[in-house]
């Protein structure tokens, strides 16, 4: 068994390029100053599992821990390297500062162990909860890794070969300080915060002059108001609003037409460092564009007299990186013909993207995008949002999963692995909400009692469209607003599901592409996670169900869907 195992590993190891990258691993780490021991790791939430590479110059053995305090005792270690004999690979536990006892559960798989000029690198996923209580129970919370190596592949005492360092493997962000980092900060300026619940600013105004394109690589919230300030989003704007503007947001103004997301934070999150190889270009052919900053004031109970001077502070950079970023918002259209019932425990939303639509409107071949880290947002009644990605018809991946969604902690999260659109790829985004304390309908809209249902996603490489979201063709649906009983509230939600769904696409230049006649397509269960004794064999992607297919009208129309567009969001103000 073991020799051919052993051979297995080794054809894994070496060969060719492909077995080099068993997964693509997002994130990176030196865990020691000399930059000698490098961390890289991905997961995947719902399928609930956790890949690491543990790179160091030795040719010795390595091994690597997840510790409760930073030291070898009540560590999850893991060890390995290339031997005389060939690959060792265990699963570990230490009681002591000596050689930490072999687990009798081994929940971790090598995936590859290779020793190339002086230095080792071992790859290997586990479940992100196991059921071995030697293994250390993986949070979203900053975990202190420890790391050890030998100058020879006897694993006897590493002497100072060894070190700590603290990262939150399931929400880390980079933290990269440049030298010629300078910020710019996007704030207005002492506006007076009017005496009602909900209040939407917007400051449209220029970027610093920059005559060639620069990168933003870390947003930061300036909040002057911490009770008040719930989300912040910076929008470019076409080309043909050429005036400032402070004041109301949605009056019919035509910097109404800044669309195309920039910047986001909402209510809870932090500081957001996007990764190396990508940066939000602004500045060179995009000088002299304007910039929407729109902030929304949640003001519940209505104080007087306030003023702020709110904004973002972006961080930028000449150092261009590898890639240009965009967001892309998909969902619901926040228009206030769609109405959510009361009393319902778990009512359901969707909106869908065609990338089909964005050909049409770039008239020419789109990239793959790469989506690296995303903003799920809904309000109140909000209590779960999923995305899923379909090809062909059939799901292929979640894009997200945020089972339990709370409206006072939204953060852009860095996803654990790259998830790749294709073209002509589908995204549908849902949420699901509980109404159980309404007296009335809930509306989509912009205020905070009314309901939303995005996911703004972050890629690269960045394309010019910005905004491809939906909502249902609402005119045949009877009883829109009050369905008293759980069947009735039930076959509005289907009925909602199953008609037509009017998808809009808009781009860079404001130009929208229309298609009526777009469907729900069926999303999977999520698994359940629960604890797993060995990390999950591949799965495949089942069918999509049942597809409802319902022609109504023509196949689209351009031009006329920002118009569209804005016309409800300015009924749903
Ligand atoms: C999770 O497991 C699946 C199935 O084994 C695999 O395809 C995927 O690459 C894994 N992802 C990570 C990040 O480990
Ligand atoms: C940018 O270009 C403008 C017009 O071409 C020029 O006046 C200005 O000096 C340039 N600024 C910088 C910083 O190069
Ligand atoms: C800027 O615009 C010019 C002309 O439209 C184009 O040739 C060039 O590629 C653009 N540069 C960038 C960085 O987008
Ligand atoms: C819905 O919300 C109500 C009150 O807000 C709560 O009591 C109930 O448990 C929730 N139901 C579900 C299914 O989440
Ligand atoms: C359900 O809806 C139907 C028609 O839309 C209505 O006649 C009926 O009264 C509703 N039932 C309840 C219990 O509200
Ligand atoms: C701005 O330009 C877009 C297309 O680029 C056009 O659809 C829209 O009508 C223009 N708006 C105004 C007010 O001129
Ligand atoms: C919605 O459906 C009605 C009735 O089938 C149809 O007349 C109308 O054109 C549809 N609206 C859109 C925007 O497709
Ligand atoms: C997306 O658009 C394409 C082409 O217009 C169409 O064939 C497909 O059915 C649409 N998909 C969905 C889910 O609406």
């Amino acid at each position: 068994m073991w020799p051919q195992l052993a051979l297995f590993y080794l054809l894994m190891a070496w060969p060719t390029e492909s077995s080099a990258q068993v997964v693509d691993l997002p994130f990176m780490e030196y865990l020691d100053s000399s930059r000698l021991v490098l961390l890289r790791w991905g997961f995947d939430e719902v399928q609930g599992n956790i890949t690491f590479t543990v790179s160091i110059q030795t040719t010795g053995w390595i091994g690597f821990g997840l510790s409760p305090n930073g030291n070898m005792i009540g560590a999850d270690i893991v060890t390995g390297g290339v031997g005389t004999s060939g690959i060792y690979f265990k699963d570990r536990h230490s009681t002591g500062n000596f050689l930490p006892m072999e687990d009798r559960e081994q929940s971790y798989d090598l995936l590859s162990m290779t020793e190339v000029e002086g230095r080792t690198s071992m790859t290997f996923r586990r479940a992100i909860q196991t059921c071995d209580e030697d293994d250390f129970h993986i949070t979203a919370k900053p975990i202190k890794l420890i790391y050890a190596y030998g100058e020879t592949d006897e694993m006897k005492y590493h002497s100072t070969r060894r070190g700590t360092k603290e990262v939150n493997l399931l929400k880390y962000m980079p933290r990269v300080t440049l030298p010629d980092g300078v910020y710019f900060d996007f704030t207005v300026d002492n506006i007076p915060i009017p005496a009602r619940k909900t209040h939407y600013h917007c400051r449209v105004k220029k970027m610093p002059r920059l005559n060639v394109t620069h990168h933003v690589y870390r947003i930061e919230p300036v909040i002057d108001n911490l009770d008040l300030v719930h989300h912040m989003l910076l929008y470019g704007c076409p080309r043909n609003v050429t005036d400032d503007y402070d004041g109301n947001c949605y009056t019919g103004n035509i910097v109404d037409s800044c669309f195309k997301v920039t910047a986001a934070w909402a209510v809870g999150g932090g500081a957001f460092e996007l990764p190396e190889e990508a940066g939000i270009p602004i500045g060179g052919n995009n000088s002299n564009i304007l910039y929407r900053l729109e902030i929304h004031y949640n003001n519940p109970t209505s104080v007087a007299g306030r003023q702020d001077s709110s904004g973002l502070r972006l961080y930028y950079t000449s150092k261009l990186r590898k890639h240009s970023v965009g967001t892309l918002t998909t969902g619901v259209v926040p228009a206030g013909v769609y109405t959510i019932p009361r009393g319902a425990t778990q009512f359901h939303t969707y909106g869908t993207c065609n990338t089909s639509l964005f050909s049409e409107l770039m008239q020419g071949p789109v990239p793959d995008l790469q989506v690296f880290a995303m903003l799920l947002h809904t309000h109140l009644a909000g209590r779960t949002i999923r995305a899923g990605l379909f090809r062909d018809g059939k799901q292929v991946d979640f894009l997200a999963v945020d089972k339990n969604y709370d409206f006072e902690m939204q953060e852009t999260v860095n996803v654990g692995n790259i998830k790749t659109i294709k073209p002509n790829d589908d995204i549908l985004v849902e949420c699901t909400y509980n109404t159980t304390n309404r007296n009335g309908y809930t509306t989509m809209g912009l205020s905070t009692t009314d309901e939303m249902c995005l996911a703004f996603l972050l890629y690269y490489p960045e394309i010019p469209v910005h905004t491809c979201w939906s909502l249902p063709n609402m005119s045949n649906i009877e009883n829109v607003n009050q369905p008293a009983d759980q069947q009735n509230i039930t076959n509005y939600e289907n009925e909602l599901r199953t008609n037509p769904q009017i998808q809009i696409v808009t781009d860079d230049r404001s130009l929208s592409f229309v298609h009526v006649d777009g469907m729900v397509l069926n999303m999977k269960d999520t698994p359940a996670v629960s604890c797993r004794s060995n990390p999950p064999t591949v799965t495949t992607a089942s069918s999509g169900g049942s597809r409802h297919r319902l022609d109504v009208g023509g196949g689209g129309g351009g031009g006329g869907g920002a118009l569209l567009l804005l016309l409800l969001l300015w009924s749903a103000v």
